[in-house]
């Protein structure tokens, strides 16, 4: 289990908090893996006491239990799992801007801590200087002070690397865990082992047998109640340079030398210094007018709340890239994401080429693997067989696996993984400063181009844009289907 520490939460009151911290507190205290002399201190700005936060988070715990919809739930909370995390919460008011209050806290602190900050980006900055200056990062006989920081990471380049500036002026990097959700997420993970630990797939992963690359993340979810978050940021910041960049260099990335987490970290930093900046012509944006997505009839972004009736900001973004590495020369790497598209649907599809000698006149070409992250967590395999009868005919056949046929565990918030292994020191799943900044430095000439002109409209509950078909149409390829 993980060693003993004090989790200090930022934003005890938040929506983080309640939706994905709690939840994934009580799975890892369910399967036994957090320290007996672990203590959750909240902080935050409401008035609370260490009952009256305890019991309003038992309120939302129980209520997973009756929200299908919600990232965790639970048929029953088990009583035993929650007791355990409740017993362990404690809640002092803090304003996060007043440096007295870090001196009165801090004194609080022994030993381990792990500062959460699951609150608005602002505040990232600030709060690591104050840690700093109350001299509460110090690592002193042993112990670890470590940070986490949640996204938003920047609004762009110069934005990431000042922030990083500020927080590595008071931590090292050994101590700051920038979370990136995607990294949580059970495929997502097991894609190094599914390139790395077989030996089928290797020899195949470059530019020799691979065609292109689509890598997808669609939501059926508009902007709900973001729309003042939304509007500034838009689906390229919200999405690009952090998640699909992730998934991105988890596909791509050379083999690391180690699994230690600096070897994976780097080999997927200079993936990601290795993107050409994206450009203009190769980059569509959208925004969804309304429309119905999966039943439902939906207000076009302009009309949602917080938004303005004018708005520019995009909601969908489809771009090509190129990844200038031996490997990958040539084969254009294909990024979607938006949102009230017709499905959701998260996952890295790899198109190989097609067969080099032409003994099957008219075979297409179908090997295509699919690595399934959302909804569906699994991986399929396309490939051409014979059809039955007497003439020599070819038809696509896939293998499918499900992670849920084969290994059966219980719901995961997707945040379990990440919590422990900033408490054991694992991180691996974290974003370095030089990743982050070398996703920024590839979105820039859009970020820089799309201060002006119009995203083109898509209807909510469509694939996107026209333009996005067009894109691959150039290129004489297609978007794979929605499904
Ligand atoms: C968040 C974005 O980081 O990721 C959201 O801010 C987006 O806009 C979400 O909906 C997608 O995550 P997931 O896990 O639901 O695919």
């Amino acid at each position: 289990s993980a060693p003993p520490c004090t989790l200090v939460v930022f934003g005890a009151g938040g929506d983080l908090t309640k939706r994905l911290l709690m939840p994934a507190l009580y799975n890892l205290a369910g399967s036994g893996l957090l320290s007996e002399e672990l203590i959750i201190l909240g902080l935050d700005r409401l008035d609370h006491t260490d009952g009256s936060w305890a019991a309003a988070l038992t309120e939302t715990m129980e209520s997973f239990t009756h929200d299908a919809t919600a990232e965790f739930h639970a048929a029953q909370i088990d009583p035993r799992a929650w007791n355990w995390v409740r017993s362990r919460l404690r809640y002092l008011k803090v304003d996060f801007q007043d440096s007295a209050a870090y001196a009165t806290f801090g004194s609080r602190l022994r030993g381990n801590v792990v500062f959460y900050l699951a609150v608005a980006a602002r505040f990232f900055g600030p709060i690591v200087t104050q840690l700093g200056a109350a001299g509460l990062l110090k690592e002193q006989a042993g112990a670890f002070r470590r940070v986490v920081i949640e996204k938003p990471f920047g609004s762009d380049l110069p934005s990431a690397q000042a922030l990083n500036r500020e927080i590595l002026a008071a931590a090292d990097e050994h101590q700051v865990y920038r979370i990136d959700h995607f990294l949580g997420k059970e495929t997502v993970q097991s894609i190094l082992a599914i390139r790395f630990a077989n030996s089928i797939f290797e020899p195949i992963w470059n530019h020799a047998h691979i065609d292109h690359v689509q890598i997808t993340a669609a939501e059926t979810v508009g902007v709900e109640q973001r729309g003042a978050f939304y509007e500034p940021t838009g689906a390229l910041r919200d999405m690009v340079p952090n998640h699909m960049f992730q998934l991105l260099c988890m596909a791509a990335m050379e083999l690391p030398e180690t699994l230690q987490a600096e070897a994976v970290r780097s080999a997927k930093a200079r993936l990601a210094e290795a993107v050409l900046p994206i450009q203009p012509e190769d980059a569509v944006r959208g925004q969804y007018t309304a429309g119905r997505v999966l039943g439902q009839d939906v207000r076009a972004y302009r009309e949602e709340p917080r938004v303005a009736p004018d708005s520019r900001t995009e909601t969908y973004v489809a771009l090509r890239l190129a990844v200038d590495t031996p490997r990958w020369a040539g084969v254009p790497f294909y990024l979607r994401t938006g949102k009230y598209l017709a499905t959701r649907h998260t996952e890295i599809a790899v198109q190989f080429k097609p067969s080099p000698h032409h003994l099957f006149a008219g075979a297409a070409g179908s090997n295509l693997m699919r690595l399934q992250i959302d909804p569906e967590q699994g991986a399929e395999l396309r490939f051409d067989v014979k059809v039955p009868g007497p003439e020599m005919r070819l038809g696509c056949a896939t293998m499918a696996f499900r992670y849920g046929d084969i290994f059966p565990q219980r719901p995961y918030v997707g945040y379990e993984t990440l919590l422990y292994d900033c408490m054991v020191g694992d991180a691996t799943l974290f974003q370095r400063a030089d990743n982050i900044e070398a996703g920024w430095a590839a979105v820039q000439p859009l970020l820089d181009a799309w201060r002006s002109g119009e995203p083109e409209f898509y209807a909510a509950g469509s694939t996107g844009p026209a333009g996005a078909d067009a894109l691959l149409g150039r290129d004489g390829r297609s978007w794979l289907p929605l499904a």
